[in-house]
């Protein structure tokens, strides 16, 4: 019950891991909001969850400055209040480096960088209100190793460690902590990824990405490996952590 009463807004709740998160928070007792632009699952992900806490879906759009605001306003109202946001709405998109289109550029900045400084700011003065809070952001590996087949992308996960830095720093003031996940599990995200490709790049794929897992040479299941993690990170447990980028991923960022 470590999240007993605690009011959180959760983005990217439809799918992979923030429906991991969605049933982890409602299990630890926590009230919940969850937000996605796939309503029809987002919907049965707060409908399916169970435990002592509760969840509710909203649609909104993380790239969107008018529907995160309006969306917030309509959470914070619902929920009485806000504790932490927990931000894992994202997109990958595949590019080589010399060929990555504007457009493709543009897509993928929208939602993972512009969409992470939108929702913290937007939750900064209910965080604030509270007297302190949570912000967990989604980074990855790939924004600390070069993805040449993934550039762009690449460079929004770069952007989100730095700026989960800065808000960190901007924000320990009002006490509330600024942190970002660096994961590496099995959800649509990482499916999508893998399709269509050769054997070579298959096995290109399993170097570079899961031999080096140290716990098992697999991605996590989000449910059972990440969700206990967003649980601790939302919870007063991690109220000293703050502007840190936790690898939550068998070992593959640092163990070799
Ligand atoms: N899967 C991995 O191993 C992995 C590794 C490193 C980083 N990440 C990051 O973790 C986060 C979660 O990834 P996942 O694998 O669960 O992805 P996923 O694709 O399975 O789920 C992402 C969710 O975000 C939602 N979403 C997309 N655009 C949105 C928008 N504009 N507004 C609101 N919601 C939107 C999608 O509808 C979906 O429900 C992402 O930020 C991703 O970049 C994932």
């Amino acid at each position: 019950m470590e999240l007993e009463g605690k009011r959180i807004i959760i983005t990217g709740c439809a799918n992979g891991m923030g429906a991991a998160t969605t049933r982890a928070f409602v299990n630890a007792g926590a009230h919940v909001i969850g937000m996605d632009i796939d309503d029809e699952t987002g919907a049965s992900v707060c409908t399916e969850a169970t435990g002592s806490g509760s969840a509710r879906y909203m649609h909104a759009d993380v790239s969107d400055n008018d529907s995160i605001q309006s969306a917030f306003a309509e959470a914070v109202s619902t929920l009485g209040g806000l504790d932490a946001l927990a931000n894992p709405a994202g997109i990958h998109r595949a590019g080589v480096t010399g060929e990555i289109t504007v457009e493709d550029w543009d897509a993928v900045f929208a939602v993972n960088v512009r969409g992470t400084m939108i929702t913290n700011q937007a939750a900064h003065p209910y965080l604030k209100e509270s007297g302190g809070g949570s912000i967990i952001n989604f980074g990855s590996i790939s924004g600390q190793r070069a993805e040449a087949g993934a550039a762009a992308y690449s460079a929004t996960k770069g952007a989100v460690h730095a700026w989960t830095r800065s808000a960190a720093g901007a924000w320990g003031a009002d006490n509330i902590r600024v942190n970002a996940i660096l994961p590496a599990m099995h959800t649509p995200m990482s499916r999508t990824a893998a399709e269509g490709l050769s054997e070579e790049k298959m096995n290109e794929r399993y170097w570079r990405n899961f031999h080096g897992i140290a716990l098992g040479r697999d991605y996590g299941d989000a449910d059972r490996d990440l969700g206990p993690v967003m649980v601790f990170l939302a919870s007063d447990a991690s109220h000293f952590i703050t502007g840190q980028l936790l690898p939550v991923d068998g070992g593959q960022t640092n163990v070799r």
